[in-house]
């Protein structure tokens, strides 16, 4: 349970239909797919409702990454938003260490309350900061034995615009500054990106002879998102 304590500025637990935005209310219908214990005081800002991963799919995230290779033993969540993923890998209990990084506070006052109501808040170290310079200089050395999971931000032109997005285009940050700023640091790097990433693009980093496994994570019959798993990942 969470200590129960008023939520910063520009955090909120919406309870009723009416204080919501109109913009995030077909997320708030959704609420308990997203966290099963909403009602315990889950905290959001209005920006985190459109990027969280839902439980259902961040628990099978969490599974499918526990097959890394036992050497590795630490996680970092290099984007950590409201929590959704960050708490999954820590009620996994595979990993000795989490890292969960996030540039913005208020969602990483999200996240840390948020992992207070699913008790596993003891067992993260949250970082406030910028990914792209956190992973080099202040995680190099706990880096090599980690996984780094990344769901960064899926902006630029509306990915369910498209039958194939472009993932070079992505924003703020392209496949191929992810790939590059992630594999320096670690060599098992898992992305989740939009479902209709395109999978040639993804292709291009598959090692020569090895495959390169990407996989959907559905709710209700229909894909939410993929995630490419880059490095040694036991077959499932
Ligand atoms: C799609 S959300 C992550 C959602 C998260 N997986 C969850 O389930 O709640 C992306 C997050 O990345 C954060 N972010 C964007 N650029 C960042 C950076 N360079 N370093 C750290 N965090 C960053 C954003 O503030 C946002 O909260």
């Amino acid at each position: 349970m969470a200590p129960v304590t008023d939520p910063p500025e520009g955090v909120h637990h919406y309870e009723t239909a009416d204080e919501v935005p109109f913009e995030i209310s077909k997320y708030w219908h959704q609420r308990y797919e997203i966290f099963s214990k909403y009602d315990e005081g889950i905290w959001m800002t209005d920006d985190a409702w459109f990027g969280v991963t839902p439980e259902p799919v961040a628990r099978k995230i969490a599974q499918d990454i526990a097959n890394a290779p036992k050497s590795k033993n630490i996680l970092i969540d290099a984007f950590a938003g409201a929590g959704g993923n960050t708490i999954a890998f820590a009620l996994s209990g595979r990993w000795n260490q989490i890292f969960a990084i996030e540039k913005d506070p208020k969602a990483l006052a999200c996240a840390k309350h948020n992992a207070e109501v699913y008790g596993v808040a003891k067992k993260i170290w949250w970082i406030e900061g910028d990914s792209f310079t956190v992973l080099p200089k202040r995680l190099k050395q706990s880096a090599k034995n980690a996984v780094v999971f990344g769901s960064p931000p899926w902006g630029g032109p509306t990915y369910t615009d498209f039958e194939v997005f472009d993932l070079a285009v992505m924003q703020p940050y392209s496949l191929q500054q992810l790939h590059d700023a992630f594999s320096a640091v670690s060599s098992e790097v898992i992305l989740y990106l939009p479902r209709t990433s395109d999978l040639q693009q993804l292709a291009k980093y598959a090692k020569k002879g090895e495959k390169l496994k990407v996989a959907h994570y559905c709710m209700r019959g229909a894909s939410k998102a993929m995630c490419v798993f880059m490095g040694t990942f036991e077959a499932d």
